[in-house]
């Protein structure tokens, strides 16, 4: 009998590809395929010699080279793709075999996919994979979905490609149906608070600091060694550094400044409105895009010459680099702790039973948000595994208590030399409404109560109530 794959991928664009080599390389079969042969022929010719790929030319001939329970890795683009590779595949496959979605699907897609694949005897495995194109070849962290039976036969397969933090794999089985998905789409949100907080630190230590990005660059390195140590922190000073070639001119200074976006923070920002989860870090990261790339209304406004002050170099009252690293570490925490309070209101909402804990272990290392800091997330759900939220641990208590003033300070400062810091604030204000002992939402709820009757509780008694706005005496009645 000739050689079967353990695993086989079909769609072999550069992330498919680089999961393919992967496997390959740690020694499994792997069957590939893409819907033009060059491509496939392509992966075997250059990396051939990394580890046994059995290329197919026909999805027919794909299936027949794979073990049983086949296993099938599918990296095409999100939506009608996806849906269009699974109906060419689905009736070639058997009962208990696999397709494993490995791209970033929306979660509700792939709970539809896995209900109606379910149906006709085959798992669908909606799988989320970060780190990028080197992630995917070296080790990505991976964020599996689908039934637990599944997950016995894939795995140990999928364990072992990803990134090992003290040779623990960055992988783990993260609950039923959509659960990865969902995982690695707030992931992708937290990736772009992330950024936007990085983002607004540059522009403060630029605008105010008065530095060059190559000095910006040298206080992100120096960052990176200490508690804000990160992927995303060390990219930035690489990125700062860098000239260009052209021009000689800072490369910051020669791209456009529209932030552009495939969807997975806006999705996990239609999905937090959806649970109810403020994830305003999040989306304050998603519309500072949507207003960096609106270029129009952009113009508009300047023409009109909207005043406001120019930043002036030298202008914050505090030692500015200290403080914008404590309100960076601040509202990254307030992020993560946004982030995955919305993960825990997915849970419970869809029955994933998904252990935060493990969430943090699996993105420390392979993925875009790996951090130092997110031993401590795993150690406070390790404690607490019912955590409320993640400001609550002593941890993360001690440093946004120990951040606030100067947090504070790097806000008032924004906000009078008029440069735009939406995360930075944003995340103040969530804080400060955390810990509010009254907000004025009792207001909110007179005025509503007053044009749409739509009733109020009382702080000193049960029930809902009414007043009769309209009324001479305004009486309260039983609602
Ligand atoms: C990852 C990334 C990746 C995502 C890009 C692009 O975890 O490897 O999150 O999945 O596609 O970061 O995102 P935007 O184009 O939306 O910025």
């Amino acid at each position: 009998m000739s050689e079967k794959a353990q695993i086989g991928v079909t769609g072999l664009a550069v992330m498919g590809r680089n999961l393919a080599r992967n496997f390959a390389r740690h020694g499994h079969t792997v069957a590939v395929h893409n819907r033009s042969y060059s491509r496939t022929k392509e992966l075997v010719e250059e990396f051939g010699d990394e580890g046994t790929f059995l290329p197919s030319e026909s999805a027919e001939d794909f299936v027949a080279s794979l073990e049983r329970p086949r296993r099938v890795v599918i990296m095409v683009k999100a939506g009608k793709p996806t849906d269009a590779v699974i109906e060419e595949f689905a009736p070639l496959l058997e009962e208990g075999d696999m397709l494993i979605d490995a791209g970033n699907a929306h979660f509700l897609d792939t709970r539809r996919r896995e209900a109606a694949l379910k149906e006709r005897g085959l798992h669908f495995v909606g799988t989320g994979v970060s780190g990028g194109e080197e992630g995917a070849l070296h080790g990505p962290s991976i964020m599996p979905g689908g039934s637990v039976e599944s997950y016995q036969a894939l795995g140990p397969l999928l364990e072992d490609i990803s990134a090992k933090v003290d040779g623990e794999p960055c992988c783990v089985h993260v609950g039923p149906d959509g659960a990865g998905h969902f995982v690695k789409m707030v992931h992708n949100g937290i990736e772009y608070a992330d950024m936007q907080l990085i983002a607004e630190a540059y522009d403060l230590l630029r605008q105010v600091g008065g530095h060059t990005p190559s000095e910006i660059a040298d206080v992100f390195r120096g960052w990176n060694e200490g508690r804000l140590g990160s992927y995303l922190i060390e990219i930035t000073a690489e990125v700062l550094k860098q000239n260009d070639a052209a021009t000689g001119k800072p490369f910051v200074d020669i791209v456009l400044d529209q932030a552009e976006q495939k969807g997975t923070g806006r999705w996990t920002v239609q999905a937090a409105l959806d649970l109810g989860v403020p994830v305003s870090g999040i989306a304050e990261s998603v519309f500072a895009r949507a207003l960096s790339g609106g270029a129009d209304v952009r113009a508009a406004a300047r023409e009109a010459g909207l005043p406001g002050p120019v930043a002036t170099a030298g202008a914050h009252e505090g030692d500015l680099q200290a403080d914008v690293e404590q309100a960076l570490f601040a509202s990254k925490i307030v992020a993560y702790a946004q982030g995955f309070q919305q993960i825990q209101a997915a849970s419970k909402e869809y029955g994933w039973d998904i252990d935060p804990g493990a969430m943090a272990k699996i993105w420390r290392a392979g993925c875009i948000i790996r951090a130092k800091f997110l031993d401590f997330i795993k150690q406070a759900y390790d404690k607490s595994p019912e955590l409320t939220t993640l400001l609550v641990d002593q941890y993360f208590l001690d440093a946004v208590s120990g951040a606030q003033d100067a947090w504070r300070r790097v806000v008032a400062t924004a906000a009078r030399q008029g440069i735009p810091a939406p995360g930075f604030a944003s995340a103040l204000a969530y804080y400060d409404g955390l810990r509010a002992e009254r907000l004025p939402a009792a207001l909110i709820q007179g005025q509503r109560d007053f044009f749409g009757a739509h009733t109020y509780h009382r702080v000193d008694k049960d029930g809902s109530f009414h007043t009769l706005w309209a009324t001479d005496d305004r009486k309260e009645i039983d609602a």
